[in-house]
């Protein structure tokens, strides 16, 4: 890995390249379409599962160019994910990586379809993607995209969040861990996976290596995220907070406390990184791993 690619010039290439998405003149000059797309995709977030694809793809071997069409189209995913996450019938928040959420500006129905739109936007990314890399792999990557954001995946676990959320449920931590596996991990799961495909990786040890490290940096990171919740500001974080305390919501940080969730983090963060060992290690992503543990945002 070359140090000098460090998580800030990943993230600035992969922003590089999502800027360029969604250009073409609205439908029609009164739509407010594509304005829509670019306003909840450029010009924010860490990028965090992009960078993890292309690090996992460059580890397999292949050229991180190359992987730039699936590096978008995962974080055209994530994206719509939080879009309808901040809908008044899921999470019903206002604040969204520092601005208002997509429907406080393009209203509820305008936020749906902007969240399809993403959706769609990333399978016509991977599927017409021109990159030199073998067909096949393209195809068992994007499959796997597919399973982890899909009903099996992160979606499976925004609908147990949802019941939790209601209290039709009141979760345990084996509970909550499944939940997170499923809503956030998921996604993590299948960008370092999907990198690895990318790359025409099969080895099952280097498969299943990506998938225990991805296990235990997104349990961590759903897990900092609920202690965010708490520590954190609207300002620092550029969403909401407060929110799981005042819904009355079971997270990790109601069931586990601040010190408790800290203990495990950690402990995730050393797994995460003793996984790396089957690729003779990969000082990026422990990096990675580790400023993740620590973040702030
Ligand atoms: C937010 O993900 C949703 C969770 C899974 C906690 P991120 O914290 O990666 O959000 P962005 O992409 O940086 O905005
Ligand atoms: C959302 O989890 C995870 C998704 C699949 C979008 P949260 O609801 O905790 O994420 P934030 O805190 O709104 O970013
Ligand atoms: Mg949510
Ligand atoms: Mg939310
Ligand atoms: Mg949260």
């Amino acid at each position: 890995m070359n140090p000098a690619w460090t998580l800030a010039s990943k993230a600035a290439a992969v922003e590089a390249a999502l800027n360029t998405l969604f250009c073409e003149p609205e439908p029609t000059p009164r739509v407010r379409l594509n304005e829509s797309l670019r306003y909840s995709i450029v010009g924010g977030g860490k990028r965090l599962r992009p960078v993890l694809l292309l690090s996992f793809a460059e580890l397999g071997g292949c050229d991180m160019d190359a992987a730039m069409d699936f590096a978008c189209a995962i974080e055209l995913i994530h994206t719509y994910s939080l879009i309808h996450d901040d809908l008044p019938c899921m999470d019903n928040s206002d604040l969204r990586r520092g601005r208002a959420a997509n429907h406080c500006v393009f209203g509820e129905a305008g936020a749906v379809l902007a969240g399809d739109g993403l959706l769609n936007g990333a399978f016509e990314l991977m599927l017409s993607s021109t990159s030199p890399i073998a067909a096949e792999y393209k195809l068992a990557a994007a499959a796997e995209l597919a399973a982890a954001s899909g009903r099996l995946g992160m979606i499976a676990g925004q609908v147990i969040d949802i019941e939790n959320e209601c209290h039709r449920v009141s979760p345990t931590a084996a509970d909550l861990t499944q939940l997170c596996r499923l809503k956030t991990g998921a996604i993590i799961r299948g960008a370092c996976v999907a990198g690895l495909k990318l790359a025409g990786v099969t080895d099952p040890e280097k498969l299943g290596a990506a998938a225990r490290y991805a296990d235990a940096l997104g349990l961590a990171f759903q897990i900092r995220d609920d202690m965010l919740d708490v520590l954190s500001s609207a300002e620092a974080m550029g969403k909401s907070v407060g929110h799981d305390a005042e819904n009355g919501k079971v997270t990790f940080a109601s069931l586990l406390g601040i010190d408790g969730c800290r203990a495990e983090v950690d402990r995730l963060t050393d797994e995460a990184v003793a996984a790396l060992e089957v690729f003779g290690g990969d000082e990026f992503l422990a990096g990675l791993a580790e400023m993740m543990a620590r973040r702030d945002h």
